[in-house]
């Protein structure tokens, strides 16, 4: 893959922030010619999604004289992405910075439509900025080293989209994730990168219809917080948990059909397995849920639903009752 957009750059103005567990990957630093740009390794977590690795990636932009014109490349998954974009998008107001994706989450998701961010006291991604990479070269050969858990937590965001459009949806209940072929994978990614370029465009800062993308978040979030607390889990898991919360609400409260809830409800048994929380921790959830930076009250549950597959509804009032109800059908399956 060549880079021509680097051509706009002037050379000692480029950086490079990659994930270290990409050193495996040395071949395709050497092939985009990588190498000649100086390159911060870093190791991700979400504990790491911190101001502080943030400061480390502006010291490492000073100490090599980066101005406003220059270019940070951003190679990883969701986390690095969301940290390099976010350094990117504050260091001296706002440098240009490009996202290779090398997870299929980050492919698909993450590292487009232009959110960046931290994790702050606690709370997931609640520091940040809306400021859209200048290129996101997508490579799914990258794929061949991902784990398969992490392999799913992407589909897990998969299925979100997919839950935005009948074709789609119709196509992801086809594939196989036994095993995972790469044949009709290309054309997935291409299909949930056009289905969010298109929702991104009309609606980029998340004032109204963007918010059709956080299907299936506000349960996720609440699952993903709690076990960020206690054992951490995949986004793309806490996402999947979220979507059958919110399938059932759709059913119960808009009439959707049951048909969705049951398909998803038999990949989730299937490949991802049961949430690992107890029911005990329903309060917790839901008190988390309250907090939810979506919400446009304090307090108050802010919702997307689905009429059908491919009919969301945005801003949708969740009642605490309602939110406990779902809670207790997620865990009684
Ligand atoms: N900005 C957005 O719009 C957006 C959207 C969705 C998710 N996110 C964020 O993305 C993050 C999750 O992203 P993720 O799932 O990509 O997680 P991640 O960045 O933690 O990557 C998952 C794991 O895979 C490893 N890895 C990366 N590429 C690899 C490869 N090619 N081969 C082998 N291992 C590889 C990483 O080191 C890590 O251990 C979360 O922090 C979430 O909040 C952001
Ligand atoms: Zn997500």
């Amino acid at each position: 893959m060549e880079l021509e957009v680097l051509n706009k750059y002037e050379k000692g103005q480029i950086c490079v922030l990659a994930d270290k567990k990409l050193i495996r990957h040395p071949e395709w630093l050497a092939s985009t010619k990588l190498h000649d740009y100086p390159v911060m390794w870093i190791e991700v977590s979400e504990s790491g999604k911190s101001l502080e690795t943030v400061s480390k990636i502006w010291d490492f932009l000073f100490e090599h004289g980066i101005t406003r014109r220059g270019l940070l490349i951003c190679i990883g998954g969701g986390i690095l992405t969301d940290l390099g974009g976010f350094a990117a998008a504050t260091y001296k107001r706002g440098i240009d910075y490009i996202n290779i994706p090398t997870t299929l989450l980050a492919m698909i998701d993450a590292s487009t439509g232009g959110k960046t961010g931290i994790n702050y006291r606690g709370l997931k991604n609640s520091i940040g900025t809306f400021a859209p990479p200048v290129a996101v070269p997508i490579d799914p050969s990258w794929l061949s080293t991902l784990p398969a858990e992490q392999f799913l937590s992407g589909f897990g965001e998969m299925l979100k989209t997919g839950l935005l459009d009948e074709q789609l949806w119709s196509q992801l209940l086809q594939y196989d994730l036994e095993t995972m072929p790469t044949k009709g994978l290309n054309e997935l990614i291409e299909q949930c990168l056009a289905i969010k370029a298109r929702i991104v465009q009309e609606d980029p800062q998340e004032t109204g219809t963007r918010k059709v993308l956080n299907l299936g978040h506000t349960f996720g979030h609440a699952i993903e917080e709690i076990s960020f607390q206690q054992t951490a889990i995949h986004h793309g898991y806490a996402v999947v948990y979220g979507l059958i919360a919110e399938l059932y609400l759709s059913v119960v409260k808009l009439g959707c059909n049951k048909e969705p809830l049951q398909q998803l409800t038999q990949i989730m048994l299937h490949d991802y397995g049961k949430p690992q929380c107890k029911c005990s921790d329903v309060q917790t959830l839901v008190k988390l849920m309250q907090q939810d930076k979506k919400n446009e009250h304090a307090g108050q549950i802010n919702c997307t639903l689905l009429q059908a597959v491919g009919k969301p509804v945005i801003n949708q009032e969740i009642t605490e009752q309602e939110a406990v109800e779902a809670w207790e059908y997620l865990f009684s399956l």
